[in-house]
């Protein structure tokens, strides 16, 4: 007999697949990105990036009207609302579109030249934060002139405008732009995401606001139910326009971030359930707070308990509202996300490892993608990794000179995400989960032997001890151990080059359980391997010394997914080209479940087990055995 719950998530999934399919056959999209662009779907190019915004020019059509309402919007302090957008234009064509602007006020004045000369500055020198076509909801708007669409707001720290233009998205004409909404409070604060600090009893909260220090103070109120709450102060950081390193980033995609404040919550008991709640405390003595939050505290380290680890690379952001474009440039981020969120109770912690919005230089998105995880981010650690969507940028430092960032160079993720690494600029960084020891590496950043990162990993790696850490993780974004993935093997190194040749003998000696990588968009799992050599003839239950790392893809948080190669190789135990994520449980030292969920169905498509003994981790393996004597 089918529960509610189960007639429910049927009928959100079919709802999902409708959606889908509808935002990706749109017609008047699909017709428009073929003529204009010659290409299909799957996409991999940022929607925003489309829209040639610096050629738009205004040509306002008398009678033409665009009124979107309520007018104000989170009037019982929500941060997300929707509101209703009717359009009327008398000359109205298949390739109209309503970009949604906020600040509402998008004239030339905020204009940015390079060149500094501002006599050349076009009309708008700002993307929208997303689009939809006229006739995404009305079929009949080409003969009606007539339509109505509904739009998912979030508070983003200033009002919104809703603007038409003809002309498609290349050459786009604003013929009308609607009244100006707000949100109650545009400087609330939003989005709290959590993570762990750099020592195993403290937390840390991160969220993003409109008020910077000279307006109010920020901390959070936290403690235990029925004991008085502790306040605990905030840092506060932004970025400028200055700081990014190119275009978009730099020029139309640039949005101002507002203050990102952290809390740290220190001297936590282990496992432990906190409630907390940020506030800004205003000169005049009254506080602006948020929601209510609770979160359960992380375990002492070595301390045995349930212990349960979710990690995917490569979610993405999606727009609720169906703004066209997006369910198809990350199509599946909402199905994982959805299925994350309906699981809530049975995981403590997660590793988004890298590439989280794909923003690629559209500052909003980062709003987007905060608001999207916080269900999530604001009651589990949400620790993340440097992707090359986050950090790759020319002549800027990284290990790449692609453009994948956007101009972003690193700045908005090391801003907008606490992780406890040293220098977050360097976004490499250790942190425990009770049995399990984490080695994030960033893979940004140079790692072959002789870096700076390369003597990190092996002081990380090195400093476990394994009796009380069994479970040793090595995670990058990049794929630095094996992968099936088709450019790859067409490179013939199944790996991003200079990875595995430079780490597989630190993982070999410090005997790393498993290393997780996003980036190629799939799903793959290894038999335990050293130097391309399984190295352990079993598939699913391991016992006693393994003898290798299992190395695990599992990019396929949400964006569009990667092929595979034919080449099958000796190693590749398990493939799955579709959406999904892995969860690690630690039952005690000696016991480990490893199992691979698709995201549509939350269902358990590879596992694994490991059993064995300190003693068995103790145990001489190639080249990772330690000196011995005859003296005695
Ligand atoms: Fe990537």
């Amino acid at each position: 007999m089918p529960t509610m719950k189960t007639l429910f998530t049927v009928f959100f999934l079919l709802s999902i697949k409708a959606f889908l399919w509808r935002v990706c056959h749109a017609s008047s999209y699909s017709s428009l990105i073929r003529s204009d662009f010659g290409r299909r779907y799957p996409t991999d190019e940022q929607p925003l990036s489309k829209i040639a915004i610096h050629k738009a020019v205004i040509a306002l059509h008398e009678s033409a009207s665009v009124q979107a309402g309520p007018l104000l919007l989170g009037l019982k302090g929500e941060d997300t609302a929707w509101v209703n957008v009717e359009l009327k234009y008398p000359e109205p064509s298949e390739n109209d579109w309503v970009g949604v602007f906020s600040p509402a006020n998008f004239n030339a004045s905020d204009c940015y030249s390079e060149s500094g000369k501002s006599h050349e500055a076009p009309c708008i020198c700002t993307a929208p934060i997303k689009y939809k076509f006229a006739n995404h909801s009305s079929s009949n708007y080409v003969t009606t002139g007539k339509a109505t669409l509904s739009f998912q707001l979030i508070n983003q720290r200033a009002d919104f405008a809703f603007a038409l233009f003809s002309g498609g998205l290349e050459n786009p004409k604003v013929v009308a732009v609607s009244n100006p909404i707000s949100f109650a409070n545009p400087k609330a604060p939003v989005y709290p995401r959590l993570a762990h600090g750099k020592a195993w009893d403290e937390m840390t909260v991160t969220w993003t606001s409109g008020y910077n220090i000279d307006e109010a103070v920020p901390f959070v109120e936290w403690g235990q139910t029925g004991r008085s709450p502790n306040q605990s102060p905030a840092g506060t950081l932004t970025f400028t326009r200055g700081s990014m390193c190119g275009p978009p980033a730099r020029t139309v995609g640039w949005r101002d971030p507002g203050f990102i404040h952290t809390s740290f919550l220190k001297e936590l008991w282990p496992n432990t359930m906190y409630n907390y709640r940020i506030g800004h405390m205003l000169f005049n003595g009254s506080v602006i707070w948020s929601k209510m939050y609770s979160f359960k505290s992380s375990p002492f380290p070595g301390q045995s308990s349930l212990q349960r680890v979710i990690i995917f690379g490569d979610m993405g952001t999606a727009e609720r509202d169906g703004s066209n474009e997006y369910a198809c440039y990350q199509p599946g981020s909402l199905i994982t996300t959805d299925q994350l969120l309906s699981d809530l109770d049975n995981y403590d912690i997660v590793f988004h490892i890298g590439d989280m919005p794909y923003a690629n230089g559209y500052l909003s998105q980062w709003d987007q993608f905060t608001a999207q995880v916080e269900p999530i981010a604001s009651i589990k650690p949400y620790m993340v990794a440097s992707g090359n969507h986050e950090r790759s940028w020319p002549n800027s430092g990284g290990f790449y000179a692609t453009k994948d960032s956007g101009g972003e160079c690193g700045v908005p993720a090391e801003t907008m995400y606490y992780v406890p690494a040293e220098n977050r600029a360097k976004f490499w960084y250790s942190t425990d989960y009770g049995m399990f020891h984490f080695c994030i590496a960033d893979s940004e950043h140079d790692w072959r032997e002789g870096s700076e990162q390369y003597a990190w990993i092996e002081k990380c790696l090195a400093s476990v001890d394994r009796k009380k850490q069994p479970w040793l993780i090595f995670s990058a974004h990049r794929v630095l151990g094996y992968s099936s993935n088709s450019w790859y093997a067409m490179e013939g190194s199944f790996e991003e080059p200079m990875g595995r040749e430079h780490l597989q003998k630190l993982w070999q000696k410090y005997k790393v359980d498993i290393a997780f990588y996003g980036h190629v968009h799939n799903y793959e799992r290894t038999c335990p391997i050293y130097q391309n050599q399984c190295v352990n003839p079993e598939r699913y239950s391991y016992s006693g010394t393994v003898n290798g790392t299992i190395h695990v893809v599992v990019g396929g948080g949400g964006s569009h997914l990667s092929d595979f190669t034919e080449i099958n190789t000796i190693w590749s135990l398990y493939k799955d080209h579709d959406w999904g994520f892995v969860k690690l449980t630690a039952f005690n030292h000696s016991s480990l479940l490893f199992e691979y969920k698709k995201s549509r169905d939350g269902l358990v498509y590879d596992n694994f087990t490991i059993s064995r003994d300190y003693r068995d981790v103790l145990a001489c393996v190639h080249d990772g055995c330690e000196p011995t004597t005859l003296a005695s």
